[in-house]
């Protein structure tokens, strides 16, 4: 019966019909995965229950967590943790379990094990966590109401909930949560658009999902509604500028939904969180949260809700099996942004999308060539290492680049019927490398068109192989005629401006930036005041080019635009900004000013942007 049950599960989690609960996994073994003590145990978990008291005052989080076990033949439950404070273990009658917490690893945490569970159904896990959890960044702004919110990817899940934290691994979850009563509990899960009157929220999430896409919010933010299974959340400040930016949300479902098959969350909403927020966006499922940094009042940067959405597909219904796999996750996505992108804007605009990914990867490799060689292969291995090091243009955009040159090898209608076969056949679980490349030769490449793309070269040898197709961007190939001309030749600023979108200066800026490093001297502070003269660049309230107009102002000593860049270090919190311009700052001689920064801006970072600026900056204790 138990096995005719679960073949039934696992049928209709194939065909992941819209609410129906879904397998754990389609797999019955879990991949090999070295940053998760879950490896070790005997006992497998399938559902949690959570219930949390968000504490802003201590900044921390109280709770218990409940762990329904898939069957109860086994002994032993491994699970990860980190800065947890374990109160007690017991099983749903409250009959205490032995468990331990072993001694912590640095990377990894420590792990818990629970030990005696033979007909136990469920683990009771009271705990709390500890001011310092990574995961959790707490905001108290005077003046301002509070804020908190987790980061789980790639293994800090551990340190707000204890739990299997490989991606690896499915659960399904219920949560209940109570907050301050002025403010509003968010999940990567079913969610209120309203206030409760007691501060308590419930949550369910009936799809399983890895411990990664857990997601916790506590805000002062109130709701927005795009299309029909759409919205915003935003603090009331930036609601409306939101809700404007992310108009076009519907569409890209739409547009996703043509090219890849049925997006299967039910909802999709966007989280804006506050300016700290250390990435761009994160897939959080039904839920993405988003930097306000991307919110510009002309649509420019909805690229990256593409991405976080292409993720609904490409990470959260199939997800890489380890953070060796990431390009499973990052490099699937960018390619499928990219689709999504083209349907609704066009392919001249995807092109230049696809332009600056060249652009970024060549950089990357060619940098990572000299100290870290091996991390630019598709296929990591980060044995001993922090997942966290894997994230790189590498996984994403030469994961796009293998992907479009498969495209281009077998023509894009045989890719997206492969690619829509491949999500569906993999619906709820999880994928090796391995795996990806068995599917793909068995179902797409013929060996001549394998041995032509040269996939193993692509997946398992450094840098970049010299079939990457090339890219042609119309759009740019005038804006580098008028830097040549215009800035170059007769030293003045261009003049047919008006129509450049975002990427167009993102380009202008770049290009400036290459040719500075090729030795052309021309690039210096006097240009810069000249350019900042008459597009008033440093002003710009668009936060990529401000981050890509400081990789100009620091190497060249702009100094007047030294202080909008000291406000933007301080006010933001995405590492992506911040790693390039305080390593400018240090590579050029100016590592007090950098420090002197840095020690302003610190406080308001997360644990993930600190974590990274500290290494960069590790000479700044003694300064
Ligand atoms: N899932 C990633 C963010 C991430 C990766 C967090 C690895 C922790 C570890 C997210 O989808 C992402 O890629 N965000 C990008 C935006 C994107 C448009 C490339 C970012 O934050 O910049
Ligand atoms: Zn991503």
């Amino acid at each position: 019966m138990r096995k005719a049950l679960f073949f039934f599960l696992a049928i209709s989690g194939l065909t992941a019909c819209n609410s129906a609960e879904t397998p754990a996994t389609t797999e019955n073994q879990l991949p090999m995965d070295v940053h998760s003590s879950y490896q070790r145990s005997e006992a497998r978990v399938t559902h949690l229950s959570l219930q949390l008291n968000a504490d802003f005052e201590q900044q921390i989080l109280r709770g218990v967590a409940t762990w329904t076990l898939e069957s109860n033949a086994a002994d032993t439950l491994w699970l990860d943790t980190r800065g947890l404070v374990i109160v007690s273990v017991t099983d749903a009658d409250g009959n205490a379990l032995e468990h331990q917490l072993e001694a912590e690893d640095k990377v990894l945490g420590s792990p818990l094990w629970i030990s005696g569970i033979r007909d136990v159904s469920h683990v009771k896990i009271s705990y709390r966590t500890t001011p310092g959890a990574e995961a959790i960044q707490w905001l108290t702004p005077e003046g301002r109401a509070p804020f908190m919110f987790t980061q789980s990817q790639a293994i800090l899940a551990r340190t707000w909930i204890p739990c299997p934290d490989s991606p690896g691994w499915r659960f399904t979850y219920d949560a209940e949560v109570e907050v301050p009563k002025e403010l509003m509990a968010l999940m990567s899960a079913e969610n209120p658009t309203e206030r409760s009157a007691d501060g308590v929220y419930r949550f369910v999430m009936r799809q399983h999902i890895p411990s990664y896409l857990m997601a916790l919010a506590v805000g002062d933010v109130y709701f927005s509604k795009l299309g029909e299974r759409s919205g915003v959340y935003a603090e009331s400040d930036i609601l409306e500028a939101a809700a404007y930016e992310f108009a076009e949300v519907e569409d890209m479902i739409e547009a996703a939904e043509d090219l890849y098959g049925p997006y299967v969350w039910e909802r999709y909403d966007i989280l804006v969180l506050p300016a700290s927020f250390p990435f761009g966006g994160m897939e959080n499922p039904r839920l993405t949260f988003a930097t306000p940094t991307i919110i510009t009042g002309d649509r420019s940067l909805t690229s990256l809700v593409a991405h976080e959405l292409a993720h609904s597909w490409s990470g959260n219904l199939v997800t890489n099996a380890t953070w060796n796999d990431f390009w499973i996750n990052e490099g699937f996505t960018v390619y499928f942004e990219h689709r999504i992108m083209e349907a609704v804007y066009g392919r001249d605009y995807s092109e230049m999308l696809s332009y600056l990914s060249l652009v970024d990867v060549r950089e990357e490799v060619e940098d990572f060539m000299k100290t870290r060689p091996d991390d630019t292969r598709l296929k990591l291995d980060l044995a001993g290492r922090n997942p966290d090091d894997g994230v790189s243009r590498i996984a994403y955009d030469k994961g796009y680049f293998f992907l479009r040159l498969l495209e281009e090898t077998t023509g894009r209608e045989r890719f997206d019927d492969f690619l829509r076969g491949y999500f569906k056949a993999h619906s709820f679980g999880v994928m090796t490398t391995e795996k990806f490349l068995g599917y793909l030769r068995e179902h797409l490449l013929s060996e001549e068109e394998w041995n032509a793309v040269g996939v193993n070269e692509w997946v398992y040898e450094r840098g970049l192989p010299a079939n990457i197709p090339d890219v042609v961007s119309k759009r740019f190939g005038e804006v580098f005629s008028s830097i040549k001309h215009e800035v170059m030749d007769e030293n003045r600023c261009p003049k047919n401006t008006e129509n450049w979108s975002t990427h167009e200066w993102l380009y202008f800026l770049g290009q400036l930036g290459q040719l500075r490093d090729a030795g052309n001297d021309q690039i210096n502070a006097d240009l810069l005041a000249m350019l900042d003269s008459c597009f008033s660049i440093s002003k710009s309230t668009n936060s990529e080019i401000l981050a890509a107009w400081w990789l100009l102002v620091v190497p060249a000593k702009y100094t007047q635009a030294y202080p909008a860049m000291e406000d933007f270090l301080v006010r933001v919190g995405r590492r992506k900004f911040l790693t390039p311009t305080y390593r400018a700052l240090k590579e050029t001689g100016q590592i007090e000013e950098a420090c002197r920064i840095y020690s302003k801006a610190r406080p308001n970072y997360h644990f993930v942007s600190r974590q990274t600026m500290d290494e960069l900056l590790e000479n700044c204790q003694g300064i």
